[in-house]
């Protein structure tokens, strides 16, 4: 057996979850589970058309992708973020966004020596993908620019963020794209929310009022997984910067790192595609709203949360003693301190259940 990679990965203890997994399942009404930020509702259909109609697809497909899903992005990008001068280039189908943010501190190479920065709390992958190449995580509370910049190779951003919600506006996003340019540091941005904005309309890095005309040192990062219902499919695409995109491209090329031709096909349909945008986000709309006045009724505070799946809840308490009480109601959520130590005195509730689970939470919490 080689020295296990494993071993200097975090411990991602979802098995501390299962007694109250367990409890919250006993409930006489069944357990309803807020704890994973999972698509409950259906694929498009016009999507599952795309796909079932590029079943005939005998042959390899390019890890570039189609240029028909190649113009789909540039055209998605550039219609809903506002970037300029976005061409095939700049853009780069990945399988997921997950094996992205794990893989790609080793595919530009770093390594020993080289640091790489995330927000805290936030989606364990950031320092997953750090670890994974050997250099060092750097977690950062409030700016990136406070960060000691030696070293520091590549920075994380997440707007809206996963677990808090957070959004970042454009004096904030403007700042940091300055400072990380004058550093040097390539900028990474999570963007995987961005049609989830509730109370703020969140920004892209490749707006112009954040970047200028250049996507110099940028890359934003987008998944239809939550937008379109797609976390199935695996389909998510980088957009930014010609040359950190052709960078990956050609070592991803020869890693055989490509979508399956049929969710390529399935993936265009998607981008081209609003109306079920409009509709997922009415569902998600409705069921985030009657947790959060069910919540915040029965006494908790609700952090940020202006964006994405989820409230950042607290009852300024231990978050294992929110998890046991709510468990008792057969609710399940998700501590915060898996996110980061930042977490400790919040939870994560998700509100991707159904109409009748979320329903039978808000009943039980009344
Ligand atoms: C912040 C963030 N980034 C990336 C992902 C990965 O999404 P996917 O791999 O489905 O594109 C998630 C999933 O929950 C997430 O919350």
């Amino acid at each position: 057996m080689p020295s296990a990679v494993s071993a200097r990965l975090p411990v991602f203890p979802w098995d501390r979850l299962e007694p109250y997994k367990a409890t919250a399942s006993a409930h006489p009404d069944g357990i309803v589970d807020l704890s994973v930020g999972t698509p409950v509702d259906p694929v498009p259909e016009l999507v599952q058309r795309a796909l079932a109609g590029a079943a005939d697809s005998p042959g390899y497909p390019t890890v570039w992708g189609t240029p028909a899903l190649r113009d789909a992005i540039v055209a998605w990008v550039t219609g809903r973020t506002g970037a300029v001068g976005l061409a095939h280039r700049g853009v780069l189908p990945v399988i997921g966004s997950k094996e992205l943010v794990a893989s790609v501190p080793a595919q530009l190479g770093l390594g020993p020596g080289d640091r790489v920065a995330y927000p805290e709390p936030a989606y364990p992958t950031y320092e997953v993908g750090a670890r994974l190449a050997r250099a060092e995580p750097v977690p950062y509370r409030g700016s990136p620019t406070e960060l000691d910049p030696r070293g520091l190779r590549l920075l994380w951003l997440n707007s809206p963020a996963n677990p808090t919600g957070r959004v970042l506006d454009v004096a904030e996003l403007r700042a940091i794209v300055a400072w990380a340019r004058e550093h040097g540091v390539l900028v990474l941005s999570d963007e995987c929310y961005l049609e989830l904005g509730w109370e703020a309309e969140p920004v892209s890095v490749l707006n112009p009022d954040v970047c200028g005309d250049s996507h110099e040192g940028l890359v934003a990062v987008h998944s239809l997984s939550k937008r379109s219902n797609l976390a199935g499919y695996r389909a998510a695409f980088l957009a930014g910067d010609p040359a950190v995109i052709g960078e990956l491209l050609g070592v991803r090329k020869h890693s055989g790192m490509m979508l399956p031709a049929p969710v390529q096909a399935a993936m265009a349909v998607a981008l081209g595609d609003r109306e079920h945008v409009v509709e997922q986000r009415a569902r998600y709309a409705a069921r985030r709203e009657a947790l959060r006045t069910a919540l915040t009724a029965r006494g908790f505070t609700i952090a940020h949360s202006e964006a994405s799946l989820y409230l950042w809840a607290t009852r300024d308490e231990p978050c294992w003693d929110t998890v046991a009480e709510l468990s008792k109601l057969g609710i399940l959520v998700a501590p915060g301190d898996f996110y980061g130590a930042a977490g400790d005195r919040f939870v994560r509730v998700a509100f991707t259940a159904t109409d009748e689970r979320v329903a039978g939470a808000v009943a039980r919490l009344a």
